[in-house]
């Protein structure tokens, strides 16, 4: 039997760190499994992971799903599940392939109107896709509408990324709360990111989800963010590297899915 991919979901807060954790991550497991099959997915309507890994797709699965929709809407005479039938093709030609990881950007996860057929199709594409991959790691949207809206249905590894600031904790607490009901994952954990003050750490309450790990404020990051650097390029010593690298451990990733 084929083995069910490993599939990484980070969320959290706005601006607390998911798309150079997420960056990061792919870079980790680039390095420990060249021979694994590694995609990428930027679900940020923002497209932030893009730039972090220095790929730039030229359509995304949103641009697909608007062409179904544009194409249903001028009578096509082909009825709309056809259409979607014939997209599955072109969903593989939004996927970008490097020579460590695959990639593909989101868009917008959906707009208006009540697609609802085309959308969940859509949803169950994002699965075929991760399918054909060992390990998946999703750059989500800031805040819960994601989680509400079951794009990140399926899941094995839920990583909630929070600051060490009061709402980026509150965020994750309630994103806990939602993803029991809404996401089927095996594995929810939480990482502080950015902490400055090592010595504030105690205060930190993160409900009843476990603490993978803390990242320390990371000259390196700022530096990649500000100049554009690729993160693949990310020094293995520098701090982020080797404390995510511990939090993939901790996750159990990086041990044949055995927590340690
Ligand atoms: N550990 C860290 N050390 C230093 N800067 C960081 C760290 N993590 C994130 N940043 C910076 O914080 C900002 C927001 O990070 P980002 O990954 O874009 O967050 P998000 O994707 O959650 O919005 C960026 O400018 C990034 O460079
Ligand atoms: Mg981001």
């Amino acid at each position: 039997m084929e083995k069910e991919p490993v599939i990484i979901a980070l969320t959290g807060k706005g601006g607390v760190g998911k798309t150079s954790i997420s960056a990061t991550i792919v870079k980790i497991l680039a390095k420990e499994f060249p021979d694994k099959k590694i995609l990428a997915i930027d679900a940020d309507p923002a497209i932030g992971l893009g730039t972090a890994l220095e790929v730039k797709p030229e359509i995304t699965l949103d641009d697909i799903r608007t062409e179904i929709i544009n194409s249903v809407e001028e009578g096509d005479t082909k009825n709309a599940m056809e259409l979607v039938s014939e997209s599955r093709y072109r969903i593989f030609e939004a996927i970008v392939e490097t020579d460590n990881f695959a990639f593909l950007a989101i868009g917008r996860p959906e707009s208006e109107g009540c697609y609802c057929r085309i959308n969940s199709y859509l949803k169950n594409v994002i699965e075929m896709v991760s399918s054909q991959f060992d390990f998946v790691v999703i750059d989500g949207e800031a805040g819960i509408e994601q989680i509400n809206r079951r794009v990140m249905q399926k899941v094995s590894h839920l990583l909630l990324v929070t600051d060490a600031s009061r709402k980026g904790l509150e965020v994750i607490k309630t994103i806990n709360e939602v993803a029991k009901e809404m996401v089927d994952y095996e594995r929810i954990g939480v990482v502080i990111n950015r902490i400055e003050d090592m010595s504030l750490v105690e205060q930190l309450d993160t409900g009843k989800v476990e603490l993978l790990g803390l990242i320390p404020t990371d000259k390196n990051i700022i530096t990649y963010d500000v100049a554009a650097k690729n993160f693949m390029e990310l020094p293995d010593d520098t701090i982020s590297v080797v404390k995510i690298k511990e939090v993939l451990k901790k996750f159990g990733v990086l041990n044949g899915g055995k927590p340690e």
